[in-house]
């Protein structure tokens, strides 16, 4: 039987103990990070680690990352790590913040897909963090989800599909973030930006310099070598456009030929649409990446014909938020 501890509105973390300990003796705990809600084992148990791939259906070419909670940590699992590299984990950590470096031979292949790099992030949210603490080993964290579908960032959405799967179920509310934690990889001393997330490009140029784009927006049809993906069980289109009106308009117009369309739109739109049910993103964007994708699972719920997904501003965490929804969606338009 799966247990569950629910620490939403109760900061005795103590509780955490017996989670920690289920990590230590190899087995599964779902828990709440301040980004999405994560996966958790023993990161130096290969055995522990092939259960995440198992519980999640994850393809085992695809590597999983590391919670530590501190440099020492960090020092036992990654080698010949360089100045630029300190410097973005000085400035980043704890935080939504992943950095790709070269693994020591402790980590086990099966967590990297047998490469020679492993992902280490520091969680600032506490019960993600107290967790590591407690359990006093690196935690293998990917998110909290079905592989192929939308990260869980609440413990709602993720219930019935791990409930038979993890020996732990920790409730913490809300991530308070929303997407995933933007994970850099420095290669000759440039920070390359794998994935994007709420800290952004600017923010690690000021810090490195220079930094490298090496993401993309690619919807989910067209074959990309990242296995991120968050496949909607219904049909998806994401509209953008730099002018609101026309995007509305837009809209509207492909709405009026389903019979059952969801919508999903920002706060300053959602009486704009003539249809039935409009889902709505939030204000300012991070209101719209906390919610998106418990919003992306809400619009699959009611089975609708179509979901169709306003664009948002291309800057900042906009550009995280777009690379997820270019990802869940089946096709774009651009107007
Ligand atoms: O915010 C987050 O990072 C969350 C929370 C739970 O910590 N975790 C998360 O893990 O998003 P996951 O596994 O869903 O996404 C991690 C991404 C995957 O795309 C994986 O391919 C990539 O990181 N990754 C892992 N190890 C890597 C490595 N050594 N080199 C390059 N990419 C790596
Ligand atoms: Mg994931």
């Amino acid at each position: 039987m799966t247990k569950i501890l629910d620490l939403k509105n109760d900061n005795h973390y103590t509780k955490l103990k017996e989670a920690a300990q289920i990590i230590k003796n190899g087995g599964l705990v779902l828990f709440p990070t301040e980004t999405v809600y994560g996966l958790g084992a023993n990161g130096l148990d290969k055995n522990a680690v092939k259960k995440i791939y198992i519980a999640k259906g994850r393809n085992e070419n695809n590597p999983i990352n590391l919670l530590v909670s501190n440099i020492e940590m960090i020092e036992s699992i990654a080698k010949e790590i360089s100045e630029i590299e300190y410097k973005l984990m000085n400035a980043f950590f704890p935080g939504p913040f992943t950095i790709v470096l070269k693994k020591k031979p402790i980590v086990p292949s099966i967590l990297t897909a047998n490469g020679d790099t492993v992902g280490v992030r520091m969680p600032s949210g506490i019960i993600a963090k107290e967790l590591v603490e407690l359990a006093n080993v690196p935690i293998a964290a990917p998110s909290a989800n079905i592989s192929g579908k939308p990260s869980g960032t609440n413990f709602d959405d993720l219930y019935n599909d791990f409930k038979n799967k993890v020996d732990y179920m920790i409730d913490g509310g809300n991530s308070s973030i929303g997407i995933e934690s933007t994970i850099v990889k420095v290669i000759d001393n440039i920070p390359h930006i794998l994935r994007p997330g709420s800290i952004t490009d600017e923010q690690i140029e000021k810090i490195a310099g220079t930094v490298i784009k090496d993401y993309e927006y690619s919807p989910s049809n067209i074959p990309s070598s990242n296995y991120d993906h968050y496949t909607l069980n219904s049909k998806s289109l994401l509209v953008i456009s730099n002018d609101n009106e026309k995007m509305v308009c837009k809209i509207n117009e492909i709405a009026n030929t389903y019979s059952s369309p969801v919508i999903i739109a920002k706060h300053e739109n959602i009486n704009k649409y003539n249809v039935k049910t409009v889902i709505d993103m939030g204000t300012c964007l991070d209101e719209i990446a906390k919610n998106i994708f418990s919003n992306l699972r809400k619009a699959d719920s009611f089975n609708p014909d179509i979901v169709i997904i306003e664009g948002v501003k291309n800057k900042g965490v906009g550009l995280a938020i777009m690379n997820r929804l270019m990802k869940a969606c089946d096709d774009f338009i651009k107007i």
